[in-house]
């Protein structure tokens, strides 16, 4: 069974380590490496963020599995919008562990939150991502351009993300 907890400033290093995963940045909106300086700023402001729900996951031998976080950005005249992203740590992946986390975390963040509705956005090819998403009740919405994605298709043209979409 995985335990969670709210992120504390000694998690800055364990951030900045599951930030700076090859992976990640890879499947990241901006995939160019994190500074610690960047890293250090980033995650005060986050722990204090009323808007921002980090979420650290352990499993039964104490080890720390990844991270869930949900930033919600207030949108006049409709529900909030909640953003969640994920990473499970390297040494962990492969194991089914990310669609409980995203489980998991969506129950928090409903209840802290009193969410109606759950974003994720995902590279088409976060297969992955897009399977633990699945699994742990996300259906396809659409294509967004919301996020400046670097990557280019053949024509050099920005590829689109994939909006996922979980509501209560
Ligand atoms: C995406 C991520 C969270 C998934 O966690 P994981 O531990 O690797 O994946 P899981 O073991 O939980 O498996 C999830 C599903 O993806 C499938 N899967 C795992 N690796 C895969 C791969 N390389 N290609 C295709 N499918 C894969 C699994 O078979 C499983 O599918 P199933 O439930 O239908 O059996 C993890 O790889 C990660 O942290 N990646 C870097 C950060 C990232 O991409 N975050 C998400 C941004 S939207």
């Amino acid at each position: 069974m995985l335990t969670y907890r709210t992120a504390q400033p000694a998690d800055a290093r364990l951030y900045f380590t599951w930030a700076n995963d090859p992976d990640t940045r890879q499947q990241s909106f901006n995939s160019a490496p994190i500074s610690l300086e960047t890293h250090t700023a980033w995650f005060t402001r986050k722990l204090t963020d009323p808007n921002a729900l980090l979420l650290v996951f352990s499993n039964e031998a104490g080890q720390s599995v990844g991270q869930v976080r949900f930033e919600r950005t207030p949108v006049a005249d409709m529900p909030d919008e909640i953003i969640i992203g994920i990473s499970i740590d390297a040494k962990q992946r492969g194991k089914g562990l990310a669609a409980q986390l995203i489980q998991q975390g969506c129950a928090i963040c409903r209840k802290r939150w009193d969410a109606v509705a759950i974003h994720a956005y995902i590279k088409p090819e976060n297969q992955a991502s897009i399977r633990a998403f699945e699994r742990a009740g996300f259906r396809l919405s659409g294509e967004s351009g919301k996020f400046g994605n670097s990557d280019r298709d053949a024509l050099g043209q920005n590829k689109p993300c994939l909006l996922y979409l979980k509501t209560f």
